[in-house]
């Protein structure tokens, strides 16, 4: 079975809102544990603007599962990798400005310092993952760098999906493109995971491309947990007010 890996950045976004120590994200990895994920996810980014130092350190001390940790290839982030030794990295490019993680790492151009990086975080018995965009080329150079793992960056079929639709030219056009770099991720030895702006809706197609190990989803899971647990939430205080 296709596995998957919860990312509870924004759990940590609404924490950082107020500057508050709740919501806590032990609590709710614990709870996506318990609910059927099979690792955690967190991107310490390099302004922080959600998840914070201690709450990696937190999280490798806590968690029943694996801890995957989204980094950019920056000396300071690795080094604080090296140390907390989460059971995966996944390296990400990183730019302050954007949203989200904005198209996948560029392996090929900077195969030398990533080789280097990923040989440290090897050395300490980390598995390392390299979230590229859906392409052979990517793929091929992960593999001569000695990575352990893909994640195909599904941005672009997410977006397709929900603005052409399944029957668009793009969209089957992307289709072939993860379709591709799977089979020679898949080739070449590498484990196979894809992540990035899946959902409710598109989340059945993508299970079809063959040999799939993991899926790493976030925004999707935290935004569909208002709905479900935002009346409970307000029965609940409801209930506090009554007694009152
Ligand atoms: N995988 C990687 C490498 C990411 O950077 C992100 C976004 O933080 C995700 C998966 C999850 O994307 P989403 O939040 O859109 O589900």
């Amino acid at each position: 079975m296709i596995k998957l890996g919860v990312n509870i950045d924004h759990i940590a976004t609404i924490r950082q809102a107020r500057k508050e120590d709740f919501p806590s994200l032990i609590k709710a990895a614990l709870i996506c544990e318990k609910s059927g994920a099979d690792s955690i996810t967190v991107h310490l980014r390099e302004d922080r603007r959600h998840i914070q130092d201690r709450d990696v350190y937190e999280l490798r001390k806590s968690l029943k599962t694996k801890l995957n940790l989204e980094m950019a290839a920056s000396e300071e982030i690795v080094e604080i990798a090296l140390d907390i030794k989460p059971d995966f990295v996944c390296m990400v490019p990183e730019k302050r400005r954007e949203l989200t993680t904005e198209g996948g790492l560029d392996v090929k151009t900077h195969k030398n310092k990533l080789a280097s990086v990923v040989a440290r975080l090897k050395k300490v018995g980390i598995i390392v993952s390299m979230f590229i965009d859906a392409d052979t080329e990517q793929v091929l150079s992960c593999s001569e760098i000695n990575a352990d793992m893909v994640e195909l960056h599904t941005g672009k079929y997410a977006k397709f999906f929900k603005e052409n639709g399944i029957a668009s030219a793009e969209f089957k056009e992307e289709m072939e493109k993860i379709s591709e770099a799977s089979r020679e991720a898949i080739q070449k030895g590498l484990i196979l995971n894809a992540g990035h702006g899946l959902d409710y809706d598109n989340i059945e197609r993508i299970c079809k491309v063959p040999g799939m190990n993991e899926f790493n989803i976030g925004f999707s899971i935290i935004a569909e947990s208002v709905f479900t647990g935002l009346g409970t939430a307000v029965k609940n205080m409801k209930g506090l007010i009554g007694k009152g």
